[in-house]
C-alpha cells in the first residue's frame, strides 16, 4: 500500500464571468451544436483535487464532479501516472480483435466486486455509459430471444437511440427524434419521498412491483419480456434511493418470470454510494450491470458485466473500436488502485469508498440540520457522497423555479452543482472530498439559502 503526499489547498476565488471566460463561451456560441446547454459561465483551465480553475483565475469548490465522473478529483497525481506511463507504451489497438493485459487484469479486477462463489461474471468495454446499455439491452434480447424491455419513469440512460427510449426523465431527451425503439415500457419507480400509485414511502415499493404483475396480467406477456432495467439509485430523476424491499422484489419478480436484471450503475456506481456499486446497499444480485462515469476518472470508459451464464452471445456479435482503450483502462487501474485502498489518499482514510460514506453522512446531517431553518428544503437523501436536495413550495410540491435560483447562486459564490429531476440538486462531488473541503462547500450552500429565505 501506497501513501501519496498531501495535496496543496487551493484559496476559493470567485469574480465570474472574467473577460476570457465571456469571450470563450462567446465562441463557444459560434461554433459549438446547438444543443449543448450553457448554464453556467465557467470554462475551466486546470484542476487540482476538488477545486478547478477558470482561464480568468477563478478557482471554484467542485461538487459535480463532471456529472459524478471525477471519482479521484481533478489530476490526481496516481492517474496522471498510470495515463503517462501507458499513453508512451500503446494508445490503441482494438480490443475486439486483439486482448490486452491492461484490460485482461482490469475485467479480472471489476468482477471481484461482484462474483459470489460458484458464479462467473465477464466484462464488455464500451467507451461511454450509453453504449455499455445498448450493450446490455442487445445481450439480454440474444440471451432470452425476447424483445420487450421494461425502464422505469425518471430514469436516465443515455443518448443513443436505444437509451433515451429506455430514458423516462425529461421529454425533450426524445422530442423531434421518433421513431424510438419498439417494445419498450415505463413503470414508476419508487420514489418514498412522491410515493406513487397511491402509496406510501413503507409500500411504495410493493407498490411498483404489484403494478408490474398487473401488466403481465392483462397487457404485456411476461414471457416476452427480455429484461428490466434499472438504476438502484435513481441519478438524473432527483438522486432517489428507493425502499429496502424494492430491488430484492424485482429479483424475484425476474426469478419467476426468467427476465433478466439490468443494473444501471453508471451513475451511482464506482464508490459513490459508499460500496463498489448501489445495488450492493440492498441484499439483491442483478444478471447485468452497466458501468461508466467514475470507472476511469474522466477518461471515456464504460463497462458491461454480466454473468457468464447470460453472456452467451456469439462471437463477432458485438464490438467495439476503441471500447477498452488502454490508456483509459490504465485510468480505471489508478482509480481502482485507490477506490480499493491498495493507494491511499492522503486525508481521506483507507480507501475512497470509506471516504464517501463517511463524508456523505457529515454532509447528510448538517443538510438535514438546515432543513430547520430552510422549510424549502423539502427531502434531503442518498448514499454516501450521492446526494439530492429537494426543494419544496409550501404545499410541497417541487419548487424547480427555487432551486435553480439556489443552483445559480451557489455556483457564483464558488460552488460548482448541477440540478436533477424537478426540483432537485445533486450533490456528487469526487470521492476525495476530506471533511474540512464538505464544510466549506456546505458553508457556501448556508449562506446561499440565507440570501433565499
Ligand atoms: C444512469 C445513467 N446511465 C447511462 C448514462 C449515459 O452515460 P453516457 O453519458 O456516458 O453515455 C448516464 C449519464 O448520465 C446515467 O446517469
Amino acid at each position: 500500500m501506497t501513501t501519496l503526499p498531501k495535496p496543496r489547498q487551493p484559496e476559493l476565488k470567485t469574480a465570474l464571468p472574467g473577460p476570457k471566460t465571456a469571450s470563450i463561451m462567446e465562441r463557444d456560441s459560434q461554433h459549438l451544436s446547438t444543443s449543448y446547454m450553457r448554464p453556467y459561465p465557467f470554462v475551466p483551465d486546470h484542476g487540482e483535487g476538488v477545486w478547478l480553475t477558470d482561464v480568468d483565475g477563478n478557482t471554484m469548490l467542485d461538487f459535480f464532479a463532471g456529472i459524478a465522473v471525477s471519482t479521484t478529483g481533478h489530476a490526481h497525481p496516481h492517474v496522471v501516472k498510470a495515463v503517462q506511463e501507458q499513453i508512451t507504451k500503446f494508445t490503441h489497438v482494438c480490443l475486439t480483435d486483439y486482448p490486452q493485459e491492461i484490460t485482461t487484469s482490469l475485467a479480472e479486477r471489476l468482477v471481484k466486486h461482484v462474483e459470489k462463489p460458484g458464479e462467473k461474471w465477464r466484462v464488455f468495454f464500451s467507451n461511454s455509459g450509453a453504449e455499455a446499455v445498448e450493450a446490455a439491452v442487445k445481450l439480454a434480447r440474444n440471451h432470452t430471444g425476447r424483445q420487450h424491455i421494461i425502464s422505469t419513469m425518471g430514469s436516465f440512460h443515455g443518448r443513443t437511440y436505444g437509451a433515451i427510449t429506455l430514458t423516462g426523465s425529461k421529454t425533450k431527451y426524445k422530442r423531434g427524434f421518433g421513431p424510438l425503439l419498439p417494445a419498450v415500457s415505463h413503470v414508476p419507480y419508487p420514489n418514498p419521498f412522491r410515493p406513487p400509485l397511491g402509496s406510501t414511502a413503507e409500500t411504495c415499493g410493493q407498490a411498483v412491483l404489484d403494478h408490474i404483475e398487473g401488466l403481465f396480467v392483462g397487457i404485456l406477456p411476461a414471457d416476452e419480456v427480455a429484461a428490466i432495467i434499472v438504476e438502484p439509485m435513481q441519478g438524473e430523476g432527483g438522486y432517489i434511493v428507493p425502499p429496502a424491499d424494492f430491488l430484492p422484489g424485482l429479483r424475484a419478480l425476474c426469478d419467476k418470470y426468467g427476465i433478466m436484471l439490468i443494473f444501471d450503475e453508471v451513475q451511482a456506481g464506482m464508490g459513490r454510494t459508499g460500496k463498489m456499486f448501489s445495488f450492493q446497499h440492498f441484499d439483491v444480485q442483478p444478471d447485468i450491470i452497466t458501468s461508466a462515469k467514475g470507472i476511469a476518472s474522466g477518461m471515456p470508459l464504460g463497462a458491461l458485466l454480466a454473468k457468464e451464464s447470460v453472456m452467451t452471445w456469439p462471437v463477432g456479435s458485438h464490438g467495439s473500436t476503441y471500447g477498452g482503450n488502454p490508456v483509459a483502462a490504465a485510468a480505471a487501474h489508478s482509480t481502482l488502485d485507490l477506490l480499493e485502498g491498495k493507494v491511499q489518499h492522503p486525508g481521506c482514510g483507507a480507501n475512497l469508498m470509506d471516504n464517501a460514506a463517511q463524508v456523505g453522512e457529515f454532509i447528510m446531517a448538517e443538510l438535514k440540520g438546515m432543513q430547520a431553518e430552510f422549510p424549502f428544503l423539502g427531502d434531503v437523501r442518498g448514499r454516501g457522497l450521492f446526494i439530492g436536495l429537494e426543494f419544496v413550495k409550501p404545499d410541497g410540491s417541487p419548487d424547480g423555479a427555487l432551486r435553480d435560483r439556489a443552483s445559480m447562486a451557489m455556483f457564483e459564490r464558488g460552488l460548482l452543482n448541477l440540478d436533477c429531476g424537478e426540483a432537485v440538486i445533486r450533490i456528487s462531488p469526487p470521492l476525495i472530498l476530506t471533511r474540512e473541503e464538505a464544510a466549506t462547500g456546505l458553508e457556501i450552500m448556508r449562506e446561499t439559502l440565507r440570501t433565499l429565505k
